[in-house]
């Protein structure tokens, strides 16, 4: 078997494999259908400090060629992540990145300390730009980048 094996700034991964955030949830609706652990590792659903509903729906529509969405960071919330789908995900034997985000810039830093102190997170991936929602840019932020780039541990 070929050596996959892939280091990300001090994060190890067996292969190079990571599921993209927001399109895996917490990792239940696919635990039926694969088995977690040969990923190289999962990253989470954008979580808040807080709680967040989300845009209304229709928050899906099909167009010719793919989909489009505005999910608009719907997510359970620092609390009931931990307390709920942490244990979960914690069983897999593969990497845990915990995708965060905030309407402000402090946001992040609360979120990202309160994870720094949570058994079993592995890197943090800062969500800095997300088009579907009104506070979502960031203009006044330095960077700009699409949602599925803001890698960052
Ligand atoms: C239903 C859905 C929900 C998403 N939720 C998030 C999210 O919570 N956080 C995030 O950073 N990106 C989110 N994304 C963006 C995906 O991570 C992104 O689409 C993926 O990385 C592929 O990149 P691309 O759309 O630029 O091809 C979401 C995408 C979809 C389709």
């Amino acid at each position: 078997m070929a050596d996959l094996a892939v280091d990300v700034g001090p994060i190890q991964l067996k292969n190079p494999i990571l599921t993209a955030s927001g399109t895996f949830g917490y990792g239940e609706e696919h635990s039926p259908f694969i088995d977690l652990s040969r990923l190289g590792g999962i990253v989470t659903k954008t979580l808040f400090v807080r709680p967040r509903r989300g845009n209304p729906p229709p928050r899906i529509v099909e167009v010719t060629g793919g989909m489009l969405n505005a999910i608009g960071l719907a997510n359970v919330g620092f609390d009931e992540f931990v307390a709920k789908y942490l244990p979960r995900l914690r069983a897999r034997s593969t990497v845990l990145i915990v995708s965060v985000g905030g309407e402000q810039a402090e946001e992040f830093g609360d979120i990202a300390a309160k994870f720094a102190g949570v058994d079993g997170v592995d890197g943090i991936e800062a969500n800095v730009s997300c088009p579907n929602v009104k506070k979502g840019g960031w203009t006044s932020a330095p960077i700009r980048m699409p949602c599925s780039g803001s890698f960052a541990t």
